[in-house]
């Protein structure tokens, strides 16, 4: 492997309640992530990030908002993505639905692979509805996902999914083919920048 073949994965953690969950499953990916040796992980938490809310207008030679700018600039560097989510109320969290809407070129001609977790359903509710959401940045979702379902008794104390071997073969499976088409979409890219 050359330095030009790694890749770099944004692990977005979409969840910015008081209390949440969210950055545990995402240390966990991250880790895995970070082990097989063909990605760099840049940890983006949506609740450090300062989004706003309010978007401005259609005149587009106003500035951004610096927080948004800043975001933008470490997701255009990004390769892939892997999008933390639990499910709030059959669906995913606000915070992360305004991070998809501030941008799109950062997305476009990228994989996203999911991380979610949640009651009986594991979060995949979540996954199915960004799946739609992320097909209109032009962005293509990954086949395999991880989802944890009841997960409070599915990680022990230290972060660590209690049922290692499990969740360590789900990890691989979507790791695998998001790094198969983040290679492939950045060869593509590099030939010919996605313009359609
Ligand atoms: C507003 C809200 C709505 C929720 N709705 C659901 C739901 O529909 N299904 C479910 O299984 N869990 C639901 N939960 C439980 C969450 O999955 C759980 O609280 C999880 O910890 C939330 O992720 P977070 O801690 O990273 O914010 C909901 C939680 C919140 C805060």
């Amino acid at each position: 492997m050359t330095d030009n073949d790694r890749l770099r994965v944004a692990v977005i953690i979409g969840s910015t309640r008081v209390g949440r969950f969210g950055p545990v499953p995402a240390r966990w990916i991250a880790a895995h992530a970070r082990g097989r040796g063909d990605l760099d992980v840049d940890m983006v938490d949506l609740a450090d990030a300062g989004l706003p809310t309010v978007m401005g207008g259609d005149d587009e030679s106003e500035p951004l908002p610096e927080p948004v700018a800043a975001l933008g600039t470490r997701l255009a560097a990004a390769d892939a993505f892997i999008v933390v989510t639990p499910v709030y109320n059959r669906g995913y969290p606000a915070s992360l639905k305004n991070a998809v809407d501030w941008y799109f070129e950062e997305w476009s001609a990228k994989p996203v692979g999911f991380v979610s977790y949640g009651g009986a359903g594991g979060g995949l509710q979540a996954v199915e509805q960004l799946r739609n959401v992320f097909n209109e940045v032009h962005a293509h979702t990954v086949r395999s996902a991880v989802a944890f379902s009841d997960f409070p008794d599915r990680f022990d104390a230290q972060g660590r999914p209690t049922d290692a071997e499990g969740a360590d073969a789900a990890a691989k499976e979507l790791l695998d083919q998001l790094s198969w088409w983040a290679l492939a979409l950045k060869e593509a890219r590099g030939r010919r920048p996605f313009t359609v």
